[in-house]
């Protein structure tokens, strides 16, 4: 793609030069703002290719010292012994000192504590009494506060030669070994080993220290001076997961599920994974280079023991190597015959605050981590729909049109974004007012047909005296310092700006404040925010973010908390939104930077893919990880941000973001515009096909999204979450399942004529359009066409539906359901609806709908599942107008409707009410039950 960046010049007040730059991005790092100079500048910059992936502008793990040393540092390296073990409040604790150095000199004090459900956490930091020179970064607002509740109190250990052992759960014990010191988590019985750390002795801890004269502590990366006033104060150390097959997690990274060895015999030098929240500018489809956000949270899963997890809370930069099977061969390191996948964690500063998770079930882990730092949020139904973005819609008028042509060409959303070119010069919160001259009016508009609309709110903040934001930030010190203590001032989309420094809690109401309807002129309840560039990204920064000794309240280093400023924005705005309605209102913030605990703010999407197959591809596996490490409402950008979609391209990535949780169709400016209707009329209908079989299935996402937010599982789930025992599943990231009842394959090549599926084995599986029934356990052909991708709903289910097609989620609200039940092999299956108002926390008080559906012995029965005692009730007329029968061989004509005793006709239906489908299905025609109710349907 070749790009022209057009460059405006202004000078202001200050005789300051001001470029404003449009077209392009991520100028080269140097300084941008010339004091006392006019330059007549002109840049014509080509990016050759559409893959031009900026690779000099970042950092690599040689450029990265501490990286470096933890990568060069052999087994064994670690001296330290475990002294004073002992029972304090409840936890274990320890010394952790080098006997051959000066007794307590440089010791490390490290404490073990437990909670229920198979939790262990560990924290080591330096000891306190040997005054260091500044307390070390421990990362707030992430842990639960109830989680503390959770704890078990330790009452003693168990001490076997230089071992000591409490008990952690089920069967499970945590030792520590003293000499040489190793933690490690076991099963009591067999003495199998689930997890360990430092069973190779590479934990090495970096204590601050004074400056000295002659140390050189400064770091220089391209033109830019890291003055590191506290000097190296880096952590590493290895992670053990024992009967391992795979391991998996630590987003955000552009790369398979399963994670690929990036050091050991046989594999080419490659980087570890890198965690470190950036913009990078047209990512590559294949990478372990870290992207927009980070959490630290890897999962194991193999046959022999199940699953289960490692997560480690720190904010710095982090870099994990997993090691191929002989990387430690030269070392004499003997660890138990066990296989196991070692892996390699290395972090610029903080502390070790880590987790073990136990498992043995994949959702086991998911809701081990969940208990630590919380499920995802609840989120309005709305947001479940289909989103339209574009960078941007240009004025009122286009947005009017945009809108209608969906309802012209009979295509449903709930949503119309607006991206930074609304604003007044990149001032968020405004409107450019010759474009947006009545956005009250417009939002109304929208919501009259039930619409709603998202604006873009950045963290730079222009710095304009005249802008009400910057005035208020700058007067009360509210920006994030730089090394010297001015206002950090960087470059982005406003040109010269300021940070809001979001850490401290009092910026951040203030900021949530901004949300008011008296502070955002201009919006009204149905205007929901998008936080992009939240890494922070900093245009003339190193690599494009924020100097890592740029300082933040309570004088805590940039370099100590990077991964979680987006966080703590996202935080803020989000908090901003349920202030703004007394909250009463379901927040909707969508955030392109993220850290462990976003899921209880909002959405996250991965930022600017590319228009190419291997990108479509690719955001499968990037969803996946997603959901298992906590953030459940994700998606990526329909159709690839840069470049223009082939129209094939287009049609399937539609086809299978359909079925991902977070579904938005969103393009660069330069591309061509790409709304459904514009690739001739057989195109819009498979478009428009793609998007109604997802709004069909939105009742089925809303209970699932609830399951989410009780207990921490995804919505979109790798296959293995499901079949935890079923080996041909553990690596397979093209096919993913919706809750447990949905197994979709995405077809990510041009002109695919079959395409290779894998069913899970054990289970019969039905296709979604023709009711055909496959046996799992072997992997099949099956041809497709470019009607849709092959969907299957799992024997043993009921998946609750929506069938009539309406033009947003709000008008299908009082419109009713159809159930389709595939039976098992004992003619069973069982499934579950919830409801609610869709938009307020009323659910929080028991104001929903939660039915189980079971169906055995021709017999079809609703349970309810709400809790008994509930302060409010929510309240449905919707019936269930269609049960469709898969798998169910009888000779039923009727059948009757109890408690009311009336009787229906049994029929073949239709089992989807879509363009071009003709299969038919065993029908419950119009039973006309109440979804709140309790009824048996007996088939007769
Ligand atoms: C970068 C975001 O990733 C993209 O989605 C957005 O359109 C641009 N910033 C402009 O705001």
């Amino acid at each position: 793609m070749g790009q022209i960046l057009l460059i405006s010049l202004k000078t202001d007040t200050n005789n300051d030069l001001s470029i404003t730059i449009k077209g392009g991005r991520n100028m080269s790092s140097s300084s941008i703002v010339l004091h006392h100079f006019l330059f007549l500048l002109l840049i014509v910059c080509h990016l050759t290719s559409v893959s031009s992936w900026k690779k000099d502008e970042f950092r690599n793990c040689n450029q990265t010292p501490f990286c470096k040393r933890a990568r060069s540092r052999k087994p064994q390296h670690c001296k330290l012994i475990a002294t004073d073990v002992r029972i304090e409040d409840g936890e274990l604790t320890a010394k952790l000192m080098n006997p051959q150095e000066n007794l307590d000199e440089n010791s490390l004090i490290i404490s073990l504590s437990v909670y229920q459900n198979g939790i262990l956490r560990m924290k080591i930091d330096e000891d306190p009494v040997q005054n260091p020179p500044k307390k070390r970064f421990q990362v707030p607002d992430v842990v639960l506060p109830e989680f503390q509740s959770k704890k078990l109190w330790l009452q003693r250990y168990t001490k076997d030669g230089d071992s000591f052992s409490v008990y952690l759960f089920d069967g499970y014990e945590a030792v520590v070994k003293s000499d040489s010191f190793e933690v490690f988590v076991r099963e009591q019985s067999s003495g199998k080993r689930v997890l360990s750390f430092n069973s190779h002795g590479l934990f090495d801890f970096e204590q601050l220290r004074v400056k000295k004269e002659g140390d050189e502590w400064e770091e220089r990366f391209r033109s830019h001076t890291d003055s590191r006033p506290y000097g190296p104060q880096s952590i590493s150390f290895d992670v053990s997961f024992y009967g391992a097959d795979f391991v998996y997690g630590i987003p955000e990274h552009a790369t398979s599920l399963a994670l690929k060895p990036t050091n050991g015999p046989g594999i080419e030098e490659s980087e570890p994974y890198r965690l470190f929240n950036l913009d990078v500018f047209e990512y590559l489809h294949e990478s372990p280079f870290g992207l927009y956000g980070s959490i630290p949270l890897m999962l194991s899963h193999g046959k022999s023991h199940g699953t289960s997890g490692f997560f480690w809370l720190n904010a710095a930069e982090m870099q994990i190597d997993v090691l191929g099977s002989g990387w430690d061969a030269e070392s004499s390191i003997l660890l138990p015959d066990q296989k196991r996948i070692d892996t390699l964690w290395m972090s610029e500063a903080g502390i070790v605050d880590a987790f073990f998770f136990i498992g043995p079930k994949p959702k086991d882990v998911v809701k081990q981590y969940a208990s630590v730092t919380g499920t995802s949020a609840m989120p309005q139904l709305f947001a479940t729909g289909y989103h339209q973005c574009r960078w941007n819609y240009r004025d009122e008028e286009d947005v009017k049109n945009v809108d209608s042509k969906f309802d012209e060409h009979d295509i449903p959303y709930d949503v119309l974004w607006l991206d930074i070119e609304h604003t007044d010069g990149k001032r968020y919160f405004t409107w450019d007012k010759a474009l947006f001259p009545n956005p009250e009016e417009m939002q109304k508009d929208l919501a009259s047909r039930g619409r709603r609309m998202v604006t873009i709110v950045d963290p730079h903040i222009k710095r304009d005296d005249n802008y009400h934001i910057h005035k208020e930030a700058s007067k009360n010190g509210y920006y994030v310092k730089d090394a010297t203590g001015k206002d950090f001032d960087g470059w982005c989309w406003p040109g010269s700006s300021s940070y809001i420094d979001m850490v401290n809690p009092e910026i951040r109401s203030w900021w949530a404040d901004k949300f008011s309807y008296t502070e955002y002129v201009g919006s009204t309840p149905s205007l929901y925010i998008w936080n992009d560039m939240n890494e922070p990204s900093v245009f003339n920064g190193p690599e494009v973010t924020m100097p890592r000794d740029a300082l933040h309240y309570g004088n805590v280093e940039h370099r100590e908390l990077h991964n979680a400023y987006g966080y703590y924005f996202h935080m803020a705005t989000s908090e901003g939104l349920v202030k703004r309605e007394g909250g009463k209102d379901r927040p909707f913030v969508l955030s392109r930077a993220f850290f462990p605990g976003t899921q209880r703010y909002g959405t996250v999407w991965t930022g600017d893919n590319i228009a190419e197959w291997e990108h479509l591809r690719v955001s499968v596996p990037m969803i996946l990880t997603l959901g298992l490490t906590g953030i459940t409402f994700s998606g990526a950008d329909v159709g690839g941000f840069f470049g223009n979609p082939e129209t094939e391209l287009l049609v399937r990535w539609y086809q299978v973001a359909a079925y991902l949780p977070f579904f938005r169709g969103h393009a660069h400016h330069d591309t061509k515009r790409r709304e459904p209707w514009l690739f001739g009329e057989h195109n819009t209908e498979l478009i428009r096909d793609a998007i109604r079989v997802r709004y069909t299935f939105l009742p089925y996402f809303y209970t699932l999204f609830r399951e989410a937010n009780m207990t921490g599982v995804p919505v979109a789930r790798p296959l293995w979450m499901e079949f935890p025992y079923d080996e041909a599943t553990f690596n397979n990231d093209e096919a993913f399942m919706v809750g447990n009842a949905l197994l979709v394959q995405g077809v990510y090549t041009r002109g695919a004529k079959d395409v290779t599926v894998y069913l899970p084995r054990d289970h019969t599986w039905y296709d979604l359009k023709t009711g055909t029934a496959y046996k799992g356990g072997h992997a099949q052909k099956m041809e497709v066409t470019d009607a849709d991708i092959p969907v299957f709903q799992r024997s043993g289910t009921i998946i609750p539906r929506k069938d009539r097609f309406r033009r947003s989620t709000l008008q299908m609200e009082n419109d009713p359901y159809t159930l389709v039940i595939a039976v098992d092999s004992s003619g069973a299956a069982e499934g579950e609806v919830y409801i609610d108002d869709g938009k307020s926390y009323e659910f929080k008080q028991g104001a929903y709908i939660h039915r189980r559906f079971i169906f055995s012995d021709g017999k079809l029965t609703s349970v309810n599942l709400a809790a008994a005692s509930s302060t409010s009730s929510f309240v449905s007329d919707c019936t269930i107008e269609r049960i469709i029968l898969l798998g169910y061989s009888s000779k039923t004509k009727s059948v009757r409707i109890e408690p009311s005793n009336h009787a229906t006709d049994v029929e073949l239906g239709p089992l989807q009410i879509r363009s071009g489908v003709r299969s038919s299905a065993l029908t419950i025609r119009k039973p006309n039950v109440r979804i709140s109710d309790d009824w048996t349907i007996r088939l007769l």
